[in-house]
């Protein structure tokens, strides 16, 4: 993507106050002192097989950068392309309806739409929201000395790919399905108001991709724990299977020089690491003297994971550092 941005004529406007240069997956626009929109839009193609989780799991993931950002979701559109001709039309409505259950969840209104015959489903949604513009979370503000919680676990890439494969355990299914219509809501309040330095949302690029993002942006090294990373127990079985999703192998390959893993980190638990996830849980860099109050308010809010993975230090040689 970064080729494509680089080359793209660039129309500066000083309402931009997040743009494509940036390569977030949500852009923010101000209209005025205090009020700012957050947009950002997904869509992709079944990932479980059920079309009313499908349909959740798409708008609690295009719902996610909003809420990274520390925005309120106000309005939802969907993007949809369906092969009409040879699909029942009740897998639509009910694709449809988990979208909108999810979007009613999130407190946001669906407003419209957009179908398209196609060979292939693909559903997602575009979102918009409003933002203070001095209050916007970015990852770029992670400081030295701070601390990382992450809020979901890790290993929906893998078990996406398990299911495609019909080798995935029935317990995998239904803990990812759980894990994925979550929405990062509670956590995105939580983190509101405790006061952070920094967030994102792990999604394709995998925790290790969307934390070196926040390295580079931030300007700091981050240190994870591996051990303490909370994980779907097991789903280290489909890297044994050689499931791993051909977008998370890329991520390990273009990181490499970028990352510094201890050679006493299982090799399984590397690839859970780097695995691509949807929807995921938001990655918070804050003050030490802060956690308690952030995982007491994380779990207050019904948040269901709650760890603390990880540190940040004074810029190193590399971007991330993985001990056990
Ligand atoms: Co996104
Ligand atoms: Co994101």
């Amino acid at each position: 993507m970064a080729y494509v941005v680089n080359h793209l004529p660039e129309y500066p406007n000083e309402r931009v106050l997040v743009g494509p240069k940036t390569f977030a997956d949500a852009g923010i626009y101000k209209i005025s002192e205090d009020t700012a929109l957050v947009q950002t839009l997904d869509f992709f193609t079944p990932i479980v097989n059920n079309p009313y989780d499908y349909g959740q799991i798409a708008a609690a993931n295009a719902l996610s950068d909003v809420y990274a950002m520390g925005g309120k979701p106000l309005t939802a559109m969907n993007i949809l392309c369906y092969p009409l001709k040879l699909l029942d039309r009740d897998i639509l409505v009910e694709i449809l309806k988990g979208g909108a259950d999810k979007i009613n969840e999130s407190g946001a209104a669906l407003v419209g739409g957009h179908t398209l015959q196609d060979n292939e489903i693909k559903y997602g949604l575009s979102i918009t929201g409003i933002i203070h513009p001095d209050k916007i979370v970015t990852n770029a503000g992670a400081m030295a000395g701070d601390v990382l919680v992450l809020t979901k676990p890790l290993g929906t890439g893998l078990i996406i790919s398990a299911i495609k494969a019909n080798k995935v355990l029935a317990e995998h299914i239904s803990l990812a399905t759980k894990s994925m219509v979550c929405l990062n809501k509670a956590a995105s309040d939580a983190m509101l108001e405790v006061g952070v330095s920094a967030c994102t949302d792990i999604t394709g690029f995998g925790l290790i991709g969307h934390a070196y993002e926040m390295a580079e942006a931030s300007k700091i090294t981050l240190s994870f724990f591996a051990e303490r990373i909370p994980i779907f127990e097991d789903c280290e079985r489909y890297v044994k299977m050689g499931l791993i999703p051909g977008v998370s192998k890329l991520s390990k390959k273009y990181l490499k020089d970028a990352v510094r893993i201890d050679p006493k980190v299982r090799k399984e638990l590397v690839d859970v690491l780097f695995d691509a996830q949807t929807s995921g849980g938001l990655l918070i860099s804050l003050p030490k003297g802060r956690v308690e109050m952030l995982c007491t308010k994380l779990r207050g809010k019904g948040v269901v994971t709650v760890e603390v993975i990880g540190e940040v230090h004074e810029r190193g040689d590399v971007s991330i550092i993985v001990t056990p």
